[in-house]
């Protein structure tokens, strides 16, 4: 039996031995920015579950651009040691390379976490001033934005290259740019967000410019050899929002510019409803793969091994990412591999739990097919 999902892809100069991926999760477990005794437990029992790369959570180029006040932030040197410490930690105990989400919420920046309610601050809860493409709220009750000028657009590029060169000095090998979920990049390349009239808004190609101007300068701060790849709406589910032929377009630029991946979201524009089923966001990282040529990653509802075979097997995308999966089951990674035939990497201290160690358990299996 040869699985699909467990062969190796490389990106740039980084081999994944195998094409599951860890999505990012923001756990709102921070202070000022910093990771936590959390992140030491969540992203060590992460980097053990057989997917062969972990993306950390949303983390904040700047304080303005976290989503909440306890979101992870690599914008100071506390930032960098904090995290590099627990990423020591994963890379002694675990397999998955490590990677990380850079992101700016834009104007959904100054919430509270989903688990509180996920409402705008108030000022005495220590509100900030959030910024976008155009001064409009998400929605009736959110905090108006400031509108970037090009002084404030420089500033949010040389945070995110600053984040990048922090994220190569401790070790992290891969960088995905946040650019769906109505976060800032998001909204650029949103009509529903960006009502610009200068040469950021309007036309796809204006509103695609900022997001590129900052692929391009988070690509040439981070280590030649390390891919960065760059996650992004094949919807809004809106119909003055994106859509999937803006995907597309967005990706060939991308692919120009030398980006390794495309990971295909949809959704956070607007609040709309979104029709869930199992690998609902498939369609969109398909029709990208296909028509930019640039490999992708689906995301969204993927549960089942089976399910993420066929995905990588019919090359409806080149990798598989889980997020609720792997806090169902943080050893998702195990299952498929017994269930699809598999090699992973076993925490030595976890060997005798590998089928092969104990196979009688798993006649079950046989028995009933
Ligand atoms: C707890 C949690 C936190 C999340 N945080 C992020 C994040 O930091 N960045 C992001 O792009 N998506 C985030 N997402 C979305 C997931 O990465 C993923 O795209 C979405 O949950 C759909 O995948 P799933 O059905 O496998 O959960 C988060 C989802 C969950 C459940």
């Amino acid at each position: 039996m040869s699985s699909a999902l467990f062969e190796p892809i490389a990106l740039r100069g980084v081999e994944l031995p195998n094409r599951i991926v860890v999505s990012p999760m923001c756990q709102y477990g921070s202070e000022d920015g910093n990771a936590s005794e959390w992140h030491t437990i969540h992203l060590g029992s992460l980097s053990m579950s057989g997917a062969g790369l972990l993306i950390l959570e949303a983390t904040g180029v700047e304080p303005r651009g976290r989503i909440t006040p306890k979101c992870l932030g690599l914008w100071s040197d506390e930032n960098e040691a904090s995290l590099g410490r627990v990423l020591d930690l994963c890379r002694e105990y675990g397999s998955a390379t490590l990677g990380i989400q850079l992101g700016h919420a834009g104007r959904k920046a100054s919430v509270r976490p989903p688990f509180e309610g996920g409402t705008p601050l108030e000022p005495g809860e220590g509100a900030w001033t959030t910024v976008a493409p155009s001064p409009i709220p998400f929605e009736d009750g959110w905090h108006t934005p400031e509108e970037l000028d090009r002084a404030g657009m420089d500033e949010v590029i040389a945070a995110f290259v600053q984040a990048a060169r922090r994220a190569d000095r401790i070790g992290l090998q891969l960088i995905e740019i946040h650019a769906a979920h109505g976060y800032l990049l998001s909204e650029f390349l949103s009509p529903l967000a960006n009502r610009r009239s200068d040469a950021y808004g309007g036309s796809l190609a204006n509103r695609m410019r900022f997001p590129l101007e900052v692929f391009e300068a988070v690509r040439a701060a981070f280590d030649g050899q390390k891919p960065v790849g760059i996650r992004f709406n094949g919807t809004d589910w809106h119909e003055e929002g994106l859509g999937p032929d803006d995907a597309v377009a967005f990706a060939k630029e991308l692919k120009a510019l030398g980006c390794d991946y495309a990971c295909l979201s949809s959704g956070g524009n607007a609040n709309v409803r979104i029709p869930l089923k199992p690998g609902y966001q498939v369609e969109f990282a398909t029709r990208v793969r296909t028509e930019s040529g640039l490999p992708t990653m689906a995301v969204g509802m993927i549960r089942e091994p089976a399910l993420a075979e066929r995905i990588v097997a019919e090359g409806k995308a080149d990798m598989v990412a889980l997020a609720r999966g792997f806090l169902y089951e943080p050893h998702w990674g195990w299952r498929a591999a017994e269930e699809l035939g598999g090699d992973i990497v076993y925490p030595i201290r976890y060997g005798r739990g590998a089928p092969a160690r104990w196979p009688q358990a798993f006649e079950h299996r046989s028995a009933a097919e």
